[in-house]
């Protein structure tokens, strides 16, 4: 099967998505959670869902190649980042090229770069009275939100819209998508 790990920073709920849409597969395998935060939701999800987990510190991610290590050791074929919120080194990307996706919440190129993740991404396009938002799935590069984009979908933000509602909306979107972009680029993979 196709080997796939999941980075995850926070409660994973797409990482959870992803792990249901192919939890009867024998072609597609979710091998592996990583994660930077002892503390995130992810990790009582993959416990349910029995995925193993990684937890890695800065110091190793940045400093040394034991993330890379266990990926290679893995025989990982597509890194999935589900609100990791960490950027990807330089060394990790090379490893993997073309083989890392991130979903980011919100209509890229607007609303992308450092510090604007999570909530805040949601604040931000409430406070500028945009008429719509969405989510975008891109490769990742070695500068935050900047990869090629593979998939956009937009929902309508109205006035009265909060950044939680405009988070729930923005949220539906990447459930239902996130899960079959996933599919189509490790359908697309040789071998
Ligand atoms: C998602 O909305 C994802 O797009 C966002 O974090 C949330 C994670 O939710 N990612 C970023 O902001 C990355 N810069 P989840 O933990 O429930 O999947």
């Amino acid at each position: 099967p196709k080997r796939v790990a999941v980075f995850a920073s926070g409660s994973g709920s797409n990482a959870e998505k992803i792990a249901e849409y192919f939890a009867n597969r024998t072609d597609i395998d979710i091998t592996l959670i990583l994660s930077n935060n002892p503390q995130a939701g992810v990790i009582t999800r993959a416990r349910r869902l029995h995925i193993p987990v990684v937890l890695f510190d800065r110091k190793t991610f940045y400093d040394t190649p034991k993330v890379i290590e266990i990926l290679q050791n893995e025989r990982i074929d597509l890194i999935v980042l589900a609100g990791f919120m960490m950027l990807v080194p330089e060394a990790m990307v090379r490893a993997f090229p073309n083989k890392i996706v991130n979903i980011h919440p919100a209509l890229l190129p607007k609303y992308g770069g450092k510090g604007m993740y999570g909530h805040f991404v949601h604040e931000a396009v409430v406070a500028a009275q945009e008429s719509a938002s969405g989510i975008s799935i891109h490769f990742v590069n070695e500068r935050y939100d900047e990869g090629d984009i593979i998939f956009q979908a937009t929902c309508p933000v109205t006035p009265e819209d909060t950044p939680d509602d405009v988070a729930r909306k923005v949220q539906v979107l990447e459930h239902q998508h996130y899960p079959a972009v996933v599919e189509k680029l490790l359908n697309a993979l040789n071998g």
